[in-house]
C-alpha cells in the first residue's frame, strides 16, 4: 500500500507548497480540510498542520480537536500549527515583533534533535505570521531559536511531537528540504511515491474501475489532457476515444502537428475540422466574455455531436489536476466540488468523469509523461487558453485575422525555440490589435496592423512577469514578422506584469 502523509489544511497560502516538497521527496501526500482527519486510513504514516491566516486568539480561528493525531502519528505544526499546538496545551501565543516578517537566522539549535540533524548555526529561515508563542507548556522543549523569537522551533517531550514558527516549505528557508527530510525519516518513509509507481497503481486502478466500459476523452493539445489519455489507453486501450476539435483558433498547423503526435502515441483520435462552424458563430461578436462562452458551447455542441457516434460511452476522461481540486476544496465550506475543465458536459451527456491525474501537481503531470514515453515538445509545450487564439483578436473574429495572427505567432514561437529562450519562458504568444497604424514599405505609404508580442515567466500563472528577452532576439523577430506577414507593419513588446495586468488580454 502506498504510505502517505496528511496535511492538515488551516488555509495557509503555502499550504499547497508543503506537499509539493514532499512529494519532490518521493512520498505521497493529501491535503485535507483542517477537520477531515481520514478515520481508519492504514496508509497514513505522519501528520502535517499547516500555516492560517488566522491567529489562534481570533475567535473565528480553527480550532479541532486533535485526539486522533496527537500522539497517534509523527506530528510537525509548522507556524500556526506549531502556535496551535502550544496553545491547546495551555502555552501562550501573542502579537510578535513585525520585525520577524521574513528572513531570519535560526541559532541555539539542538544538534542532537532529529528534526535538525544536519542543520547548521545560522541558517536562514522564512517567517510569515504576526504571532509568536511566548510561554510555552511544560513538557516543550525548545530546540532552536532566532534573534526574536526564543520558541522557533520545538519538541514535546515523550511524544513525536515538533512544531516550527519558520516555514520549512518555502524556498527562502534554506535548510527547508533537510527539516522536511527529517521529519519523513521520523515517519519511516519508505519514500515510494514515484513516476512509475504511480503509473503502476493508476493503471490497475483504471483497470478494475472502467472493466470493458467506453471512455471518451476531448484532447487539446496540451500536456494535461495528453498525458490523461494516454494514461487511459494504457490501461484499457481501444475502449478510449478521444476527440480533438480544430476550432479555427489553434496556432499553425498545430491541427495537423498534434493530431500526428497523438497517432504515434497509439491513441485513438478522431480529428475533427469545426473550424467553419467557429468562424460563423462568433461573426461579428466582440466582446470577450461573449466570444467564450460562444467558443465553449460551440465545444461542448461538437464534442457531443460526434460522441453520439461511438456506441455505448458511459465515461468523460479529463485531465484535472491537484491545484483545480485544491482550488474547490474549500475548508469554510467543506465541499469538495469536482473542477470541471470541459463546463457542464458530464452532466449534460449524463456520463460519469474518470480523472486520473487529480493527485498530480504540474510538475508531476510533466514526469509521468516523460515516463510513459512522450515526446518532449508535447510534454514541455507552453499553456494556451481554451479559447485559443479567440482571445488574442482583440475585437471581432475573422478567418483573416486568424491568418495574420497565426502567421506572427508562428514567428515567434519558432524564434523562440531557435534561440533555445522557449523553455525560459512560461508562455508567448501574439496579439492582434484593433489598431492600424502608419509606416512605410519600399516607396509606399502602409496603413496596417499593429501586433503585440507577450512573453512572461511564472510558475503557476497566478502571477507573471513578463520576459527580459534579449533585444537581438526581439529586433529580429519584428523584422521578420513585418517582411513575412501580409497586413501587418508594426510590432510592440508588452511590457505590463501580472497583477495588475493579466496574462491574456482578453
Ligand atoms: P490570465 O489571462 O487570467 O491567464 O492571466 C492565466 C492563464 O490561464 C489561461 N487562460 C485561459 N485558459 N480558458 C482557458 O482554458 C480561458 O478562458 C483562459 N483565459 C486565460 C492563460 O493563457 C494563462 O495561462
Amino acid at each position: 500500500m502506498l504510505e502517505k502523509i496528511i496535511i492538515l489544511d488551516f488555509g495557509s497560502q503555502t499550504t499547497q507548497l508543503i506537499a509539493r516538497r514532499l512529494r519532490e521527496l518521493n512520498v505521497y501526500c493529501e491535503i485535507v480540510p483542517y477537520n477531515k482527519f481520514p478515520h481508519n486510513d492504514q496508509s497514513v504514516i505522519g501528520v502535517i498542520l499547516s500555516g492560517s491566516p488566522f491567529s489562534v486568539n481570533d475567535t473565528e480561528a480553527f480550532k479541532p480537536s486533535l485526539s486522533e493525531v496527537r500522539g497517534k502519528y509523527p506530528l510537525l505544526g509548522i507556524c500556526y500549527g506549531a502556535q496551535y499546538l502550544a496553545y491547546v496545551s495551555g502555552g501562550k501565543v501573542e502579537k510578535g515583533d513585525s520585525r520577524e516578517y521574513g528572513r531570519a537566522r535560526l541559532n541555539k539549535i539542538d544538534g542532537k534533535d532529529p528534526l535538525l540533524q544536519g542543520i547548521s548555526e545560522n541558517s536562514q529561515v522564512w517567517m510569515s505570521h504576526g504571532d509568536t508563542i511566548t510561554a510555552l507548556p511544560q513538557n516543550f522543549k525548545i530546540i532552536a531559536s532566532t534573534e526574536d523569537v526564543n520558541a522557533a522551533a520545538y519538541q514535546v517531550e515523550g511524544e513525536k511531537t515538533w512544531g516550527v514558527q519558520f516555514h520549512p516549505e518555502v524556498y527562502h528557508t534554506e535548510p527547508g528540504t533537510q527539516i522536511l527530510d527529517n521529519f519523513l525519516k521520523i515517519c519511516g518513509a519508505k519514500k515510494d511515491w514515484t513516476p512509475q509507481s504511480f503509473i503502476e497503481t493508476t493503471v490497475e486502478k483504471l483497470k478494475s474501475q472502467l472493466g470493458e466500459d467506453k471512455v471518451i476523452l476531448a484532447l487539446s493539445g496540451g500536456v494535461d489532457s495528453s498525458v490523461c489519455a494516454v494514461l487511459l489507453n494504457r490501461a484499457i486501450g481501444k475502449n478510449l476515444t478521444c476527440i480533438f476539435v480544430d476550432n479555427g483558433l489553434l496556432r499553425k498547423n498545430e491541427f495537423e502537428r498534434v493530431l500526428e503526435d497523438y497517432k504515434h502515441l497509439g491513441l485513438n483520435v478522431l480529428g475533427i475540422d469545426a473550424k467553419e462552424y467557429f468562424y460563423r458563430e462568433l461573426a461579428g461578436v466582440k466582446e470577450p466574455e461573449r466570444k467564450r462562452k460562444i467558443i465553449g458551447k460551440g465545444f461542448i455542441e461538437v464534442f457531443e455531436q460526434e460522441s453520439k457516434k461511438i456506441e455505448g460511452v458511459r465515461w468523460l476522461g479529463q485531465g484535472t489536476i491537484y491545484p483545480d481540486v485544491i482550488e474547490s476544496l474549500s475548508i469554510t465550506g467543506m465541499t469538495i466540488k469536482s473542477h470541471h475543465n470541459v463546463g457542464g458536459l458530464p452532466e449534460k451527456m449524463n456520463l460519469k468523469l474518470v480523472e486520473p491525474l487529480r493527485l498530480l501537481f504540474k510538475d508531476e503531470v510533466r514526469r509521468v509523461g516523460r515516463e510513459l514515453g512522450m515526446p518532449e515538445n508535447l510534454i514541455r509545450r507552453h499553456p494556451f487558453p481554451g479559447p485559443g487564439l479567440g482571445v488574442r483578436i482583440l475585437g471581432d473574429i475573422t478567418p483573416e485575422k486568424v491568418r495574420i495572427l497565426q502567421d506572427a505567432d508562428d514567428i515567434f514561437i519558432q524564434g523562440l525555440r531557435d534561440w533555445k529562450l522557449y523553455d525560459d519562458v512560461w508562455q508567448a504568444g501574439v496579439i492582434l490589435l484593433p489598431v492600424n497604424s502608419v509606416g512605410v514599405m519600399g516607396d509606399e505609404r502602409t496603413y496596417e496592423n499593429a501586433v503585440a508580442l507577450r512573453a512572461v515567466t511564472s510558475t503557476d500563472a497566478m502571477t507573471a512577469d513578463w520576459a527580459r528577452l534579449p533585444y537581438e532576439f526581439l529586433a529580429k523577430i519584428s523584422n521578420e514578422i513585418i517582411n513575412k506577414v501580409r497586413g501587418v507593419n508594426r510590432v510592440v513588446y508588452d511590457v505590463s506584469s501580472k497583477p495588475p495586468s493579466t496574462i491574456e488580454w482578453e
